[in-house]
């Protein structure tokens, strides 16, 4: 059976040997920059993951949909990054603060075009479920994005709609490329639906980690600078949370950290503070962790019911090395 290491060697040589069209230099550079980034690839991963649970050989078939799965993931987070102002993605300037908001959005929008490219290469036996997931997906973290940018103006959001926007943002994608490797190996429909399970599992998990590390994690490692969505009010699981445990007082606390003004970096910084101090009284770091954790088990539940033995194992090690993730 195909092992991790296998598995990381292919990803590398497909992202290295990646092309794009040359021409305009203005629309295809902040592509290449973003992929030349190059994130923990986490998506591809998953895909060429639960492929090799059901098949061995790895051909242009499985690969080219696996590298779609990462080029809508740096489409999204062009997109996302002009949402959410932010400045820095893997350490470095993001493509609308260094090219502008218009070339943003254009070159994000031709990197979505370019998945479907890759997706199309999926083998025709699967390839209309294939495209049906796809698009679904990619639908749906439309759908989370836009209530994410609403819950910035509401006043609080309920843990069971933070969870449903979170699904939709982030975890559809990771349980898609779950689902996909699979499919196009050729697994039952049973195994798919428990594969996209998991992966959805994960997703919630991995979201739930990236608000925990946008509050408490190292920008150096991170990539991203710190308490951006403290600054933004973010609804992220941190501040619903908060304002799930906080009695009337801490309520009204968190409130008015939120109205607080950040037009200079010592407001940014003032805001940061006062909400984290705000986050312990209420124990919300432990929180967090706890429900990392929880949502990481629950989809190791869903694993076990496809597979045991070292195909279990597999997926074992791929969801814990999202959990101890700093990255
Ligand atoms: C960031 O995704 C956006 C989220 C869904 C949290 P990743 O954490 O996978 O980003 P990269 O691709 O590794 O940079
Ligand atoms: C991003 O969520 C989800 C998508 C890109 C679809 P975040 O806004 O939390 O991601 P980061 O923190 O910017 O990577
Ligand atoms: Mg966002
Ligand atoms: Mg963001
Ligand atoms: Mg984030």
């Amino acid at each position: 059976m195909t092992n991790e290491l296998q598995i990381h060697d292919m990803l590398k040589k497909l992202f290295d040997n990646i092309e794009f069209a040359a021409e305009p230099a203005g629309l295809y550079d902040p592509l290449r920059y973003m992929i030349a980034l190059g994130g923990k690839q986490i998506r591809p991963r998953l895909c060429l993951t639960t492929y090799a649970l059901y098949k061995d050989k790895f051909g242009e078939d499985i690969l080219q949909p696996a590298a779609a799965l990462e080029v809508f993931h740096n489409f999204t987070l062009i997109h996302d990054d002009i949402m959410d102002r932010s400045p820095k993605r893997r350490g470095q300037a993001t493509v609308w603060s260094k090219w502008g908001e218009d070339t943003a959005i254009l070159s994000g929008d031709v990197m979505c075009i370019d998945s479907y490219r890759r997706i199309s290469k999926a083998p025709a036996k699967v390839l209309p479920q294939v495209t049906e997931l796809f698009s679904r997906t990619a639908a749906e973290v439309c759908e989370g994005q836009q209530m994410d940018m609403d819950f910035e103006v509401m006043a609080e959001v309920p843990m069971h709609d933070y969870m449903k926007m979170i699904g939709l943002k982030t975890a559809v994608l990771i349980a898609c490329s779950a689902k996909m490797g699979a499919l196009i190996g050729g697994a039952s429909r049973d195994d798919c639906d428990k594969l996209y399970n998991y992966g959805y599992s994960l997703g919630l998990a991995f979201q739930v980690a990236d608000d925990y590390l946008d509050a408490y994690g190292n920008e150096a490692t991170f990539g991203k600078p710190i308490g951006g969505d403290i600054v933004n009010n973010k609804k992220s699981w941190l501040t619903t949370r908060a304002l799930e445990k906080a009695d009337d007082i801490l309520h009204q606390r968190i409130m008015d950290v939120e109205d607080m003004p950040v037009d200079t970096s010592e407001e940014r910084v003032a805001k940061i503070a006062m909400m984290k101090e705000l986050y312990e009284k209420l124990h919300i770091e432990e929180d967090a962790k706890y429900e990392i954790i929880r949502l990481t088990e629950q989809a190791l539940g869903y694993a076990a019911t496809v597979c045991t033995g070292v195909r279990y194992e597999i997926l074992r090690r791929f969801a814990d090395r999202l959990v101890g993730r700093v990255k």
